[in-house]
């Protein structure tokens, strides 16, 4: 079905057959992101970017997004700045903010603040990252580098590592490569394991999961070894947060016993969790993951603002 005007809250608002065809157009897209070909097909619109919480790859690859498909942007990068501050609600803010746009990219702290939004704009919504809750567009190019890597996205083996329980990549990505069949390997300290009810969902979509405490062992057999940061952010408990912290750490020697085929993959900022040195191996794929957003992010915007019908 087609993206056109559709909100994008969830990645569980896309088909496989959408995020494949996402992902086909968004290679399509590379040499525009690049700047060695101009394609103008957004010269009339205007994208809004709403970001309550910091950013730095998400909201600027969406504005170089827009902006390389001729588009404009008009942007609230500190929520401090705006008249929320005086009171005014996420309602009426993104209510407003609709009648200036033609479509919303927003990032906030709180799990469901984007549905939410999705209810007060007439214009469509894309979830930048919802608290704890899901970054779906950070999936789609999570997607794009492992299939650009392997040319495919089933029967890979996928460790993700660190922060389960917080971190809403991972909990957009585990769903996403059930639905592509590739197998999960769970690596967290155990204050951080992904919580039961994302657990329970990927049982039922017959995902082949598994846990692995050891980091050793879990990279050994890895294809794609997908590290996060302790979401320091989304503790509530100074303690909680200290008791874990520096508790995994990606480096050189971890990787000697790593397939040669590995990639080293992480949605940044990191802190810690990859040692510098990773950067000079043909493991690491972070940064062409940073880079990725670009056209995929293109992609999807060429689809719900492009001139396609309009989906339901
Ligand atoms: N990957 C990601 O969401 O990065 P930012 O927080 O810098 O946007």
């Amino acid at each position: 079905m087609s993206l056109h005007g559709r909100d994008l809250v969830s990645i569980r608002d896309l088909s496989r057959e959408e995020i494949e065809r996402l992902l086909a157009a968004s290679r399509k897209m590379v040499p525009i992101a690049e700047g060695t070909k101009v394609a103008t097909p957004l010269s009339d619109k205007i994208v809004a970017m709403a970001f309550f919480e910091p950013s730095t790859r998400t909201r600027l690859s969406f504005e170089a997004a827009v902006q390389r498909l001729g588009g404009r942007c008009i942007t609230i990068a500190d929520a401090g700045a705006t008249s929320m501050r005086k009171g005014e609600s996420l309602y009426d803010t993104i209510r407003m903010l609709s009648s200036y746009a033609d479509a919303i990219v927003m990032r906030h702290p709180n799990e469901g603040a984007a549905r939410l939004a999705a209810r007060a704009s007439d214009r469509p919504v894309i979830n930048a990252g919802d608290g704890a809750g899901q970054h779906p567009t950070q999936t789609l190019l999570d997607l794009a580098t492992m299939q650009e890597a392997f040319g495919t996205l089933t029967g890979l083996r996928v460790v993700l590592l660190g922060d389960l329980k917080y971190g809403r990549t991972v909990h957009s990505l585990a769903y996403a490569l059930a639905q592509f069949g590739s197998e999960l390997v769970l690596c967290s300290p155990p204050s951080l394991r992904l919580p039961e009810d994302h657990r329970e969902e990927l049982r039922h979509l017959g995902a082949r999961v598994s846990v692995e405490e050891d980091i050793r062992k879990a990279v050994a057999e890895a294809d794609v070894l997908y590290v996060t940061r302790v979401q320091k952010e989304r503790f509530g408990d100074e303690d909680e947060y200290r008791a874990v912290a520096g508790s995994y750490r990606v480096d050189a020697p971890l990787l000697a016993g790593a397939k040669s085929r590995l990639i080293v993959m992480h949605p940044l900022p990191r802190a810690g969790e990859i040692a510098p040195e990773v950067d000079e191996t043909p493991h690491a794929a972070y940064f062409r993951q940073a880079f990725l957003a670009v056209p995929v992010r293109m992609a999807l915007l060429n689809e719900i603002l492009g001139s396609g019908r309009r989906g339901g």
